[in-house]
């Protein structure tokens, strides 16, 4: 018996009030159906079915750009007809699911992680019957989560969605999570004779009352709520970017980062950090960033796409961008922005500095205020500094430029040719000094 997984993702989501499809709406850096894809590859299944709405074309080639290399199937539902109805659209194109279990998931549940769902396939193999397993989760407060009615053994009777609760109902705490695993058999026997509810829709969640009465009660199991909460507002993306944050926050101190203020510090999905690396409060990781041991990132800095190989050290209030990448031992301080640019081992630029498309030598050592001219409006061009080379402060390094390795740019250059290894080079208007002529001038312009 094989796994087969549907992620239903057909919904119109308008309560997010927005022209971008919901779940495309990104968390850490990653749009949140990205997250669903990738938690349902770990659990290696025979095949994952997307279920998109028709003509929109931004959620497909988003997801055929995050997983390239996996067997991702597509489905369109033509009109969003209910959750049921979704799941019937993806049966199209996948494989005859009848001796699969089929694990459905929900596109706007993108909290999920790997080992609880791991958690309900391992119990269902060892079940002594064919029952669905869903998860529940217990949420007390007023909310719009479909409630689950059980039997005395825990067993689900029915799920009644939140919009059709008599009063009563509405003070259940057990909530559908819309997790369930169901074998595919008694999905494909659901699906054949499901009625549409009075709004029309076609419920998925009929399928536990449709079990009940084929002898086969549902298995509730229930998670933690943060692991399961649905988006369908602004508000509970937020809530959502907050539980996966406190998740990366607490594997990274577990894998031996330093969080001084782990609130504050903002990771992506993808983030590497090695141990014994120090993060200081107010950081934000965007996505590809890598981080080897011994790190240290100072308050107020902004990383993406960055390379920081061990014992660097960045920030205050830097700014690494694409391509950056610091060797061994490179130090970048207060408000310098590095872009595609590689810095050889112990090359540090620790003030007030633009380097972009440039490549520093070993232990180079650029003064405050440099500036990289990488661009001309219309095209970049590279700066290479020399190992060892000592470029004085406020300089402007206009590219393409080379410094040879040792040389020395005196402060204030404005260079606009190669300089030669070891050369001493001025490139500023000579200073002249007129003997008295301040108090003269001074005296004259008070008359
Ligand atoms: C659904 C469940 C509810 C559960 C909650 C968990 C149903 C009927 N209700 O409610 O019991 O507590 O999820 O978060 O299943 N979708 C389609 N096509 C459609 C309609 C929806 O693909 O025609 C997709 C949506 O894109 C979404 C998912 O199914 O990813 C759930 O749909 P949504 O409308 O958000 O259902 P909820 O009201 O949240
Ligand atoms: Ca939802």
């Amino acid at each position: 018996m094989g796994l087969k997984i549907i992620i239903l993702a057909a919904g119109q989501g308008t309560r997010m009030k927005s022209d971008l499809p919901k779940v495309l709406h990104p968390l850490g850096g990653l749009p949140m159906i990205g997250h669903v894809v990738r938690v349902a590859f770990a659990l290696e299944p025979a095949q994952v079915c997307v279920v998109l709405p028709p003509e929109d074309q931004r959620i497909t080639s988003t997801l055929k750009q995050l997983f390239p290399q996996q067997p991702l199937t597509f489905a369109t539902q033509d009109k969003p007809l209910g959750t049921g109805h979704a799941v019937q659209s993806a049966l199209h194109v996948l494989d005859d699911i009848s001796g699969d279990d089929i694990l459905i998931l929900c596109g706007d549940t993108p909290v999920l992680d790997t080992q609880t769902l791991a958690f309900m396939i391992q119990e269902k193999a060892q079940a002594h019957d064919e029952a669905p397993w869903l998860y529940s989760m217990n949420v007390s407060h007023d909310n719009a989560y479909g409630r689950i009615k059980v039997d005395h053994e825990g067993r689900g009777l029915g799920i009644v969605e939140a919009a059709c609760t008599t009063e009563e109902e509405r003070n259940i705490t057990l909530c559908n999570t819309g997790v369930m695993l169901v074998p595919g058999y008694l999905l494909k026997s659901f699906l054949m004779q499901m009625k549409p509810s009075a709004s029309g829709e076609f419920y998925l969640t009929d399928l536990i009352s449709f079990c009940a009465h084929q002898d086969q009660k549902a298995h509730i199991l229930i998670g933690p709520q943060e692991n399961f909460c649905g988006i369908n507002t602004r508000v509970e993306l937020a809530q959502a970017e907050n539980h996966l944050q406190t998740r990366w926050r607490t594997h990274m101190m577990e894998a031996g980062v330093t969080l001084m203020d782990p609130a504050s510090v903002y990771f992506s999905y993808d983030t590497i950090i090695g141990k014994d690396s120090v993060i200081y409060p107010h950081v934000y990781f965007g996505t590809q960033v890598i981080l080897g041991e011994r790190v240290t990132i100072r308050p107020f800095s902004m990383l993406m796409g960055a390379t920081l190989d061990s014992d660097t050290r960045v920030g205050p209030c830097a700014h690494l961008r694409p391509g950056a990448h610091l060797k061994e031992g490179a130090r970048v301080g207060n408000f310098v922005e590095v872009k595609n640019t590689v810095m050889e081992a112990g090359a540090h630029a620790d003030h007030l500095t633009y380097l972009g498309d440039s490549h520093l030598g070993k232990n180079a050592a650029i003064g405050a205020g440099t500036i990289t001219c990488n661009y001309n409006g219309f095209k970049k061009f590279p700066t290479h500094i020399g190992a060892e080379a000592f470029i004085g402060s406020n300089t402007t390094l206009v590219a393409p430029v080379k410094i040879g390795d040792g040389a020395i740019v005196a402060a204030g250059s404005v260079v606009t040719h190669d300089v030669a290894p070891d050369a001493l080079v001025f490139a500023r208007a000579k200073q002249t000094q007129l003997q008295g002529y301040g108090k003269k001038f001074k005296e004259k312009a008070k008359t």
